[in-house]
């Protein structure tokens, strides 16, 4: 479902094909963790100039207003970015989550979304995860949301949600870097034509100091960073890294000029499990 353009030496950032035969583009703009007021409208603003068409936020992120106006002031035509929004767990069932898609809308100072994504699972309420399913297909049908998806659903999660739904989820944004690929999820999703999205694609900073990766960057002669997000995408991944930096967000965006080799993929696949958040769908405390 998904086409891996973007791994061929030379070519610019390309887009995955979603399983609604829409495009996204393949590298996304993350703002989790960026403080809302000027450190967003800076560094957002900054990643659409240097070439970024697809910014990641959620309610949760506080960020939204702050994302809209970056937007606002590029200038950039509204139909040449795709932007995503998450919805937060106290918003969960059919009538919350039509109101907070609302809300973000007006944060956000748009009239439609490219995608929207239940932020996590109900653990413990699948029901929960199908009625606020069932909103999401409803913006979809009327025209205010492009695509819809999940965010940190295992396969426990999803399976109930694929049985009940109309609409198949497009995506499943969930942790994934070196050392942390959760390999059964991915090809569960990948069974389903879910594109996978890869939240903390460098582990939030934990993973950059990493010996073997920083083996593999020297024989490149590219970044950390750019190792782990070219591992994204070579493997049928989109990542979407968090900057603050300006020279970060212009390295992070620069990642379609090489390919990693068979066997350093391999190599980097292999690498036993670090740098995990922490942050289990099944346990989280919100
Ligand atoms: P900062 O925002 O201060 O530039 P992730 O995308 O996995 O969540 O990682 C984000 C973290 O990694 C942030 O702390 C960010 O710092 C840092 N970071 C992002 N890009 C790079 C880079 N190219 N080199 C080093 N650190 C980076």
């Amino acid at each position: 479902m998904y086409n891996i353009l973007a791994g061929q030496r030379g070519v610019a950032v390309q887009t995955y094909k979603l399983n609604n035969g829409l495009e996204i583009p393949a590298v996304g703009f993350g703002t989790w963790q960026t403080p809302a007021g000027e450190v967003t409208v800076k560094s957002v603003r900054e990643a659409l100039r240097v070439g970024y068409t697809h910014i990641d936020t959620a309610a949760a992120y506080e960020n939204e207003a702050s994302v809209g106006k970056a937007i606002r002031e590029s200038g950039l035509p509204r139909e040449k970015l795709f932007i995503t929004t998450k919805l937060w767990n106290s918003d969960r069932g059919y009538d919350r989550t039509l109101a907070a898609f609302d809300w973000s809308l007006k944060e956000l100072k748009l009239d439609y979304l490219d995608l929207y994504l239940i932020h996590w699972p109900d653990a413990k309420d699948k029901e929960k995860n199908i009625s606020s399913w069932q909103a999401l297909e409803r913006l979809c049908k009327e025209g205010r949301v492009k695509t819809i998806g999940v965010s940190n659903f295992k396969q426990q999660h999803l399976q109930p949600l694929l049985d009940a739904a109309e609409i198949k989820p497009a995506v499943n944004q969930i942790e994934y870097h070196p050392g942390f690929r959760q390999p059964e999820l991915v090809d569960f999703c990948r069974q389903n034509d879910i594109l996978i999205e890869a939240w903390s694609p460098l582990g939030s900073g934990r993973i950059l100091q990493d010996k073997n990766l920083q083996a593999i960057a020297q024989k490149y002669n590219k970044s950390v960073a750019q190792i782990c997000l070219r591992w994204c995408l070579q493997n049928g991944t989109l990542p979407l890294p968090k900057s603050v930096t300006p020279a970060r967000i212009k390295e992070n965006y620069q990642v379609c000029d090489f390919v990693i080799a068979a066997e350093d993929l391999q190599f980097i696949d292999a690498l036993p499990e670090f740098g995990w958040s922490g942050l289990n769908p099944d346990s989280v405390p919100f």
